[in-house]
């Protein structure tokens, strides 16, 4: 058949899926993966999750669109269960946006309305969507280079990136970080910061974690200076840390939350922005999307809720996670191009370098394990947003101790595989002692 779609780049596999189920996709020959990337890391309850399904048809089957100036009870909700399960001091949600980057701007909004101030904040390396103002707001490059758009009033500071500061501790790089955020504040922008906003762990940039400690501080500068902070919850959300959110993992309480992806289940578009009650003063009609608050994935959005934030489920989340992090660090002390290995619950990922003195990321060799993964039946998304040299493993928050172990497993195998090809290539050469050995 012709491909009609728009250019696709060489990424993009010819190998059609067909079916899903849980954690596996099948393709058209029948061949089974696991992914370990839960689709686009939205499938918190895994592929055709039966019941969100259910529950997303009744509703299409009673009313599947309404105009927002009714009333209707899947977006009420849909609101109520977003406020009861998120950070307690949140109690407005506003489901009227129809995907992450919508839900962003959304938020960027209602700090300008609040505060009277334009300019925002934003880390390096992070992922906010793919809209012009969330393309602004992201810091990659590689999807903005040729696009034409003004980054006015946006700023760039860097995330705490502790693997890639070797020579500092985590406190000194978080103090430089902040040092450099109240630099901003002050030189650059002249105290006109509406907003901070940041992805508690950098998602698509590389699964960096930053300490409890950072967002305590940050989060006293934005008390001081009456900076909005802003959370891109959107990947780190619904269950994927093992607790219901990332703010709750940290125990920081941000001012406004952007959640997306996770909370559609099994695959539906749904979003929302969680706020304290001070922003309630903007008209819902200054953000207002058609297709926000689809009332099918509205109550789509309430099953996932019910179902994940469930203690027995979140705890699932832990166990899982734990494992597969543990495997991973023993993947890291196996394998000399394995740098570090991180993360929390089940959004974790490990570092791929050319060594691990230099900590160099070899982007190469991270495509590489990505493609063998896949052949060998295991899918992996890489983190081309950032330094294009992590793999990152987040599989659905559903998964079980089996299909982790089969995750685990397979990855094993094919960085064995590659290990084992680059020894080939190029023989280890007997050690000998060097003036940084310590002599016995
Ligand atoms: C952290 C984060 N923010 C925002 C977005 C944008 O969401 P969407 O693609 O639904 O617009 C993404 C998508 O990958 C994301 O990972």
């Amino acid at each position: 058949m012709v491909n009609q779609s728009l250019f696709r780049s060489d990424e993009v596999s010819d190998i059609k899926m067909v079916r899903g189920e849980g954690v596996y996709l099948f393709d058209e020959t029948g061949k089974r993966y696991i992914d370990s990337a839960a689709g686009t890391f939205n499938l918190s309850l895994g592929y055709s999750n039966q019941e969100v399904i259910q529950a997303a048809f009744s509703q299409a089957n009673h009313l599947l669109h309404c105009t927002s100036s009714f009333t209707t009870d899947p977006i009420d909700n849909l609101a109520a269960k977003l406020v009861e399960t998120s950070p307690s001091n949140l109690k407005i949600a506003h489901t009227k946006v129809s995907s992450g980057s919508v839900a962003i701007e959304g938020a960027i909004k209602l700090a300008q309305y609040y505060t009277g101030k334009k300019e925002v904040i934003c880390f390096h390396r992070s992922h906010h969507g793919q809209t012009i103002h969330t393309m602004a707001m992201s810091g990659f490059s590689f999807r903005n280079q040729p696009f034409q758009f003004s980054k006015d009033a946006i700023y760039h500071v860097p995330y705490p990136y502790y693997y890639q500061a070797p020579n500092k501790t985590p406190e000194e790089v978080n103090n430089e970080v902040l040092t450099y955020i109240e630099d901003t504040v002050k030189y650059s922008s002249c105290d006109q910061v509406s907003a901070i906003v940041m992805e508690p762990i950098l998602g698509l940039g590389g699964n960096v974690v930053p300490t409890q400690q950072f967002f305590v501080d940050l989060r006293e500068y934005c008390n001081q200076k009456g900076i909005v902070l802003i959370f891109d919850e959107i990947q780190t959300g619904v269950g994927r840390t093992g607790c219901m959110y990332a703010s709750d993992y940290f125990g920081v309480q941000p001012d406004i939350m952007a959640v997306s992806k996770g909370l559609g289940g099994t695959g539906f578009q749904v979003a929302s922005i969680l706020m304290e009650e001070k922003f309630n003063h903007m008209p819902a009609y200054y953000h207002s999307f058609t297709y926000g608050s689809n009332l099918m994935s509205c109550a789509a959005g309430v099953k996932t809720l019910e179902i994940i934030s469930q203690p027995a489920f979140l705890d699932n989340v832990k166990v899982q996670g734990a494992y597969i992090q543990q495997r991973l660090h023993s993947m890291k002390d196996k394998y000399d191009f394995i740098g570090d290995a991180r993360g929390v619950g089940l959004m974790t990922g490990i570092e791929v370098v050319k060594d691990k003195l230099s900590r160099e990321p070899d982007v190469d060799l991270t495509n590489r394990i990505k493609k063998a993964a896949f052949a060998n039946g295991l899918i992996v998304r890489t983190s081309g947003y950032g330094k294009g040299n992590v793999v990152k493993v987040r599989p659905s928050l559903n998964i079980t101790g089996s299909k982790s172990k089969e995750l685990c497993d397979i990855l094993d195998a094919t960085l064995a595989d590659i290990d084992s090809g680059l020894r080939a290539k190029s023989p280890k050469p007997q050690k000998t002692l060097s003036c940084s050995q310590p002599l016995v």
